[in-house]
């Protein structure tokens, strides 16, 4: 979540095989033991909290009337006639025959209802005193300007625009401008490489390109526009290139007729922009994720039932004030976290919001907390790998900076340990501050089970319950309800607003990656276990997707890349438990005959090779070069076997291996240190 060079972490790792996925892995077990600890909520804010314990029996007993009552929190240019469609499961459609403009629900409303001058974004730059505030005024004013400068140059509603950004206002701006327009936008992480870039551009089929010459990591430039170059000398397609200037640097590639400087186009244009109400179904933004297989899923989020599942979520379990808080998610906008609740979630609740755009230990590793105390940040959200780093850099760090102002503190993106949970709650919270440790995907666009911070008394790494309106269910094979003590695989019994619609372009996929497994129920992918109280324990991923400092990697999207190397003959990845990153990526190569031992460096070839293809975030953090690879006799790889060496564990059982001399075989090239760790 905070760097693009980190890699891993998380509890249970995918298990290709199958066999072992539901074991809880060495976090998980701890959790399981920690179960009796709990925390109330504290007086003050249950006694003033946004939910009430109620509110599940409300939505419990009218679930569709409970959302249609939420609805109200969005401004609809017309109002809708039927809540939820589900004639046609899976494809669902929320708020029937609603029009809405997201972007003016995001900004002009709140202006038209004297909301104007309220600071949306306190921005803080990298470099120090680099910083900038927009009110809701000052955004609306930017995003019509943004909205017209698109216009100029031909998008239309349906258009897909593809975002490449540092964390800077200009990236807010731009997915509005797109919103605004009704063109859904697709952002990609800056820390993805050309090759992922350009076809991600090309599945979606993008014509308008938005970027910037770069964005400040680690004190220094880092630049961006390279490999947008790179990947639009691939697209054909691609007509325009708007460019931010964050960082100036002069050695910058142009294409005179495809690239344009944003502060050509956008500053001269006019502050007035119309917009337009669209359909409640239409598209917003389409945001891709690793699956179990090598192509990345376009997730498609649409306009209506997005925002009102964003923003009730974000005004529930963050329990916002928006006249007095000031909150700060320090996820990328890369990631949905971002687009949920960065962007849309709390802009459409007219909340004030801090954004920073650099790493945490610039210019020093206190830099978050000077932070919080400048800004005097009152709800904070960030992920279990970022806290665990703080864990190990030490308490003193942030005990120097006053965080007296903090009332809440979230934790999203892979289980968050009960050590690591105690430490936040502790050194960064006084021990006064619940913690929300909110469990969701890409897929369901909000977040779906989490405490609500003024009704549960948490427990230490349980996300406890579906929120108000969700029901999801914790099935075993046979797809019936385990029971409580038990473990199974996570489920959403009932559709809810922010859900995917499809994947972009694949009706099919959809249904059969999320749809499938158990008939109509969707499928999270996760292992899950419930208490003796019924609460939700998430144990990690099933399938063979990792989970990386909160970033979900595929494992054969990995394994492809490699095996594109001309060196490589076969690949196998593995996520192995880690300290800092929950899981990191283990991968284990047979080279060709060809290429001998591959010469000294050809691991770093390697790790350069799988950055190129898919990005620095997929490196793996081990490369083992290995003779064979431990295979069954259908011929599918015993992920679980290398898993254990991966983990310097004693191998499992090896009676449903081909050919069992196999492992020694691995085990005398560790012995050997034919292997590279990275750091
Ligand atoms: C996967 C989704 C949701 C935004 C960030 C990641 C894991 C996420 C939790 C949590 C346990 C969690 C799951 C999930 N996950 N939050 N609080 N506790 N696991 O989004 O890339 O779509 O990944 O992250 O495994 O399926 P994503």
């Amino acid at each position: 979540m905070t760097d693009k060079d980190q890699t891993t972490v998380t509890s249970e790792s995918s298990a290709g095989d199958g066999s072992d996925a539901l074991k809880p892995s060495g976090d998980a077990l701890s959790n399981l033991l920690h179960e009796e600890r709990r925390f109330e909520p504290p007086v003050e804010l249950a006694t003033n909290a946004n939910v009430t314990a109620a509110e599940y029996d409300e939505a419990d007993a009218d679930r569709l009337a409970f959302w249609a009552k939420q609805a109200e929190r969005i401004t609809w240019a017309q109002p809708f006639e039927e809540v939820l469609d589900w004639s046609e499961p899976p494809f669902a459609k929320w708020f029937v025959g609603g029009k809405l403009n997201a972007a003016y629900n995001c900004l002009d409303r709140h202006v038209a209802e004297g909301r104007g001058g309220r600071v949306a974004f306190h921005w803080i730059g990298e470099p120090d005193d680099d910083t900038r505030t927009l009110t809701y005024a000052d955004l609306k004013d930017e995003v019509c300007k943004a909205a017209n400068a698109l216009v100029e140059l031909g998008v239309r509603s349906g258009d897909c625009i593809a975002i490449y950004m540092p964390m800077i206002p200009e990236t807010v701006i731009a997915m509005l401008a797109c919103a605004r327009l009704g063109a859904p936008h697709t952002v990609i992480f800056g820390g993805f490489s050309a090759d992922a870039l350009s076809s991600r551009i090309q599945d979606c089929d993008a014509r308008v390109v938005i970027t910037a010459d770069g964005g400040y990591r680690r004190g220094a430039p880092s630049a961006l526009k390279p490999p947008v170059d790179e990947a639009v000398s691939r697209c054909p397609d691609v007509r325009s290139v708007l460019v931010v200037r964050r960082t100036g640097q002069d050695d910058i590639e142009w294409n005179g007729e495809r690239d344009v400087w944003w502060h050509d186009l956008v500053d001269k244009q006019s502050t007035e922009h119309e917009p337009e109400a669209f359909d409640a179904e239409h598209p917003l933004y389409v945001m891709y994720t690793s699956g179990s297989t090598g192509k990345p899923k376009g997730i498609l989020h649409s306009t209506g039932g997005y925002l009102v599942g964003t923003a009730y979520t974000h005004w529930a379990i963050f329990d916002l004030k928006p006249e007095t808080d000031v909150y700060w998610c320090s996820a990328d906008i890369g990631w949905v976290t971002g687009h949920s609740y960065i962007v849309y979630g709390p802009l459409a609740n007219g909340a004030t919001s801090v954004m920073y755009e650099g790493t945490p230990d610039t210019p020093h590793k206190g830099r978050w907390w000077q932070i919080v105390q400048d800004y005097k940040v009152t709800k904070f959200y960030t992920a279990p790998t970022a806290i665990r780093t703080f864990m190990k850099w030490g308490a003193e760090i942030p005990a120097k900076h006053d965080l007296s102002s903090l009332q809440l503190l979230g934790s999203v993106g892979e289980p968050i340990n009960p050590e690591a949970y105690m430490w936040y709650r502790k050194e960064i919270g006084s021990d006064r501050c619940p913690v929300v440790d909110t469990w969701w995907q890409t897929e369901t666009g909000m977040i779906m089970i989490s405490p609500l911070p003024g009704v549960t008394a948490g427990k230490p790494g349980s996300a406890m319950k579906a929120i108000p309106g969700i029901s999801a269910a914790v099935v075993n094979d046979a797809g019936e309800p385990v029971e409580r003590g038990s473990g199974g695989y996570l489920v959403l019994t009932e559709p809810w607003p922010a859900m995917l619609r499809t994947l972009w372009g694949d009706d099919e996929r959809y249904k059969e990656t999320y749809w499938s497994r158990f008939p109509g129920r969707y499928f999270a992918g996760d292992g899950a276990k419930l208490d003796e109280d019924g609460d939700v324990w998430l144990l990690g991923r099933v399938d063979d997707v990792m989970n990386v400092s909160g970033h979900r990697l595929s494992t054969t999207e990995i394994e492809s890349a490699l095996v594109s190397h001309p060196k490589v003959a076969e690949a196998a990845v593995v996520g192995a438990a880690d300290n800092m990153t929950g899981q990191a990526v283990a991968a284990f190569v047979i080279l060709r005959e060809s290429a001998g031992d591959g010469g000294e460096d050809v691991v770093a070839e390697l790790r350069a090779h799988v950055a190129k293809e898919i990005g620095a975030i997929a490196k793996p953090k081990t490369i083992m070069v290995v003779p064979e690879l431990p295979k069954t006799r259908s011929g599918k790889i015993m992920r679980r076997l290398l898993r254990d060496v991966a983990e310097h564990r004693e191998t499992g059982d090896v009676t449903t291996l081909a050919d069992s001399s196999v492992m020694d075989l691995i085990k005398s090239n560790l012995d050997e240190g034919k292997t590279a760790d990275d750091d």
